[in-house]
């Protein structure tokens, strides 16, 4: 009988092996903890369609700053859930409405020892829903919308942000805001693009989260999940406008984008695990269907071997936890 000359299950045999040549690795620092800030709470409401994930009072969302902090996370994204809506979203640009005011108590919290990072996005101010204004036809308004977004992010950079994330998917958003930022004298303000944010039924759960008023969908602005090459094009044009970090989202449906987005990007790469692909997974482990640690690690695991630098994940205090064990 003849041996196999190449034996790959050699260097599996054990656990310092297998550990020893492991490609990819996770650290709390390449985690970035999604967060949300609701106004008029005393007490943080679950979100029954994310187990585990709060809408937090702005008492514990210091906490879970602070915590996060101390777990050396990479950064908190901040989402702001306002009290009043209007069609204009005008809350949004208070340096006192909700979003602002968190950016600005997790800044006194944390200091620099967190990046703090918050959505530039009008979805949650809007009593329509939509991430942008609408023209007389009710159609998303791009121009006059990326005027708001402009304001939106130096009232968010006067409030403390560190980091930008505009999610909005409105073309030439990146630029608007670099230039809105620069010329209030923000140049130290980093822009985290959504670069490649597809339209995606698995940001359900998000909606909840928000009290999303939307009403029909985001397809006239958010990427069709039919396309890849399109989404080279939005890292392309948004690194010409001036991101320094480009993301992709959704993660695990997206993963192919996610390995072409890493294979040509000049800048730091994120990936956002969104509500969706949390509680698919929750759900799945609460039925006793699937190891919940070990799925979450593989999720998250699979999303960094694509090519993702950096991950937003609902679960980072817990896996940053796993990881210290
Ligand atoms: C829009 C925004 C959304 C998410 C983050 N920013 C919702 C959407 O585009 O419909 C989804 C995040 C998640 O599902 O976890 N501001």
């Amino acid at each position: 009988m003849s041996f196999p000359t190449h034996r790959p299950r050699r260097l599996r045999q054990t656990p310092a092996l297998r550990r020893m040549v492991a490609e990819t690795r996770l650290h709390p620092a390449e985690l970035i903890l999604p967060a949300f800030v609701r106004e008029g709470l005393t007490e943080p409401q679950p979100i029954q369609a994310m187990p585990g994930v709060v809408q937090h009072s702005m008492d514990t969302l210091r906490r879970a700053a602070a915590e996060a902090a101390e777990l050396g996370l990479g950064g908190i994204m901040l989402f702001g859930v306002p009290e009043e809506r209007d069609a204009e979203g005008s809350a949004c640009l208070d340096p006192h409405g909700i979003l602002n005011a968190g950016i600005r108590a997790v800044r006194e919290e944390v200091g620099d020892s967190l990046v703090v990072m918050s959505d530039v996005c009008l979805d949650e101010f809007t009593d329509h829903g939509h991430c942008g204004v609408l023209d007389a036809q009710g159609r998303v308004d791009n121009d006059a919308t990326l005027e708001i977004y402009g304001q939106m992010a130096v009232a968010q950079a006067e409030a403390g942000a560190h980091v930008l994330g505009p999610s909005g998917m409105m073309d030439g958003q990146v630029a608007v805001i670099r230039q809105a930022l620069d010329a209030a004298g923000r140049q130290d303000v980093s822009v985290l693009a959504y670069a490649a944010k597809y339209a995606s039924a698995f940001y359900g759960p998000f909606r909840e989260a928000v009290d999303s008023q939307l009403q029909g969908d985001r397809r006239t602005y958010q990427m069709d999940a039919a396309n890849r090459r399109e989404a080279l094009l939005e890292v392309e044009l948004d690194l010409e406008e001036g991101a320094d970090m480009v993301m992709v989202k959704p993660a695990m449906s997206y993963l192919d984008i996610l390995a072409d987005v890493s294979a040509m990007s000049p800048v730091p790469v994120a990936a956002y695990q969104i509500s969706g692909e949390y509680s698919m997974i929750e759900a799945a482990a609460a039925n006793g269907w699937i190891d919940r640690k070990a799925s979450i690690l593989e999720s998250v695991l699979g999303i960094r071997r694509a090519g993702a630098n950096l991950v937003l994940t609902y679960w980072a205090p817990e896996i940053a936890r796993w990881i210290k064990e």
